[in-house]
């Protein structure tokens, strides 16, 4: 069954590249042995924006390859950034407080939102005029949520539909520090203010509903910044240069779900994933998939960086059905995907509530799965804000299509990993945007 509710309009948009190159994959027994994750990405992104605003020379390891956070170092390095790669590092030139050089043209993000919404932050407190634009989905993705806080600092942002949508330009300068009362829990946006902020003297603070992904408080403490937490509020005093120290970026958790629910709904694994970042604003999905009867276990945990770092031991396990409840939507938000496949595996309801933000990620991320899940054969109704799915511990073999969003591709090759028989999925290729070489890092693991 699927009810589809009538005034809700689905935003999936198709590329001619979804019928190229489709993927052929047959199920396998299990995962087994022990891997390792690329950087993560949300880590990755802050280490080269914070780093070209320190005040020395760092290095950063294991910086994910994907091609989200290349687009931060092709800007950046656009902006006069010295970015240098190295074996298994970069070294990189802080240049403290700017100036930052002026773009000769736009700043392209590709696919990223990350990408640019924290450099808009940052390009507001910077005297000079730049240009932002991206990909066609990029170009489809709300930017009001920043311009609208950035604008009240007093930026002189615009962008299509009155800085709705981009390409946005902006006429950086002397702003002020305000406090925020975010409506949506959201790093980016928060991220933003607080890299504007980073140039002001006084207080810039930020409030959310929920407490979103800390990376940058605890990034910019790492490195020396006066910043203090409160339980939803980040209050930070900028004005002062950051200490340029080296970064080692933790596993990706984000990509480690995909291998973590590989692994459970698959007959015969026995997995460890190691130096996986376990930030508890990162790893709601393990809570979740703990409540669904997943044998996760957590082990050697130790701080990286001012990160908490771990290795997750994962075991195939019979998993049932739960609620997601809207309060633990962002702790779980780029994990939906893939636990809507877990749910596919489980047996009995899971109901997803509170989500309406994947409506706005790089697809449409609820009709996306949920014309996935249906593909499958999976008893599936869409809401407005979240899904609820009918699970019967299994999927019929199908043919998915990624929609061009990683995190729907690498789903799709999950949920093929278990499937009742050979499947397809449509424009894979772009799970390179986070997780490049994902087939090749499973191939060694896989028990036929
Ligand atoms: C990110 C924040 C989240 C997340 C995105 C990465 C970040 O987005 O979905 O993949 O690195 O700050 P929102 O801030 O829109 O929730």
């Amino acid at each position: 069954m699927q009810e589809r509710p009538r005034n809700e309009t689905t935003s999936l948009a198709c590329s001619s590249t979804d019928e190229e190159r489709p993927l052929s994959l047959k199920p396998v027994r299990g995962l087994c042995g022990s891997t390792t994750v690329p950087g993560d990405k949300s880590i990755s992104h802050r280490a080269l924006i914070l780093g070209s605003l320190s005040s020395g020379v760092m290095k950063i390891r294991n910086l994910s390859p994907g091609e989200d956070v290349r687009s931060t170092w092709q800007c950046l390095g656009q902006l006069g950034v010295g970015i240098e790669p190295l074996d298994e590092e970069v070294r990189l030139e802080g240049k403290t407080h700017g100036p930052l050089k002026e773009p000769e043209t736009f700043l392209d993000v590709g696919n990223s939102g990350t990408t640019i919404r924290l450099l808009a932050g940052l390009l507001s407190a910077q005297p000079m005029f730049s240009a932002l634009t991206g990909d066609d989905s990029l170009r489809r993705r709300p930017m009001d949520r920043i311009v609208k806080p950035l604008r009240q600092m007093g930026a002189e942002i615009w962008g299509r539909e009155n800085g709705r949508f981009a390409p946005l330009a902006i006429k950086g300068g002397r702003l002020s520090p305000i406090h925020y009362d975010s409506p949506i829990a959201s790093a980016q946006v928060k991220t933003a203010l607080l890299l504007a902020g980073l140039f002001l003297e006084g207080e810039t603070s930020f409030a959310e509903p929920y407490l979103s992904r800390d990376h940058t408080e605890r990034m910019l403490r790492y490195m020396g910044a006066d910043v203090t937490c409160d339980q939803r509020t980040v209050r930070l005093r900028g004005g002062r240069p950051i200490e340029a120290r080296d970064i080692e970026v933790p596993g990706d958790p984000s990509s480690a779900a995909f291998l973590v629910v590989g692994a459970l709904i698959t007959s015969r694994s026995e997995l460890e994933i190691r130096d996986v970042c376990v930030n508890p604003t990162r790893i709601g999905y393990l809570t979740i998939l703990d409540r669904m009867g997943a044998s996760v276990e957590l082990c050697n945990r130790r701080e990286v960086c001012g990160e908490p770092v771990a290795d997750l031991k994962v075991r195939s396990s019979r998993l049932k059905g739960t609620t997601l409840l809207p309060e633990e939507v962002p702790g779980c938000i780029d994990e939906i995907p893939v636990l809507c496949v877990a749910a596919a595996f489980a047996q009995g309801r899971t109901k997803i509530t509170g989500a309406k933000e994947l409506r706005v990620k790089e697809s449409d991320r609820i009709a996306a799965m949920a014309s996935n899940l249906t593909a499958m054969g999976v008893d599936v109704v869409e809401r407005p804000d979240g899904l609820e799915i009918g699970g019967r511990g299994g999927v019929a073999a199908f043919q998915g299509r990624s929609w061009q969003d990683h995190r729907i591709a690498l789903s799709l090759i999950v949920a093929a990993l278990a499937a009742e028989g050979p499947s397809r999925v449509l424009g894979g290729d772009c799970m390179n945007i986070s997780f490049p070489g994902f087939l090749e890092r499973i191939a060694p693991l896989i028990e036929k």
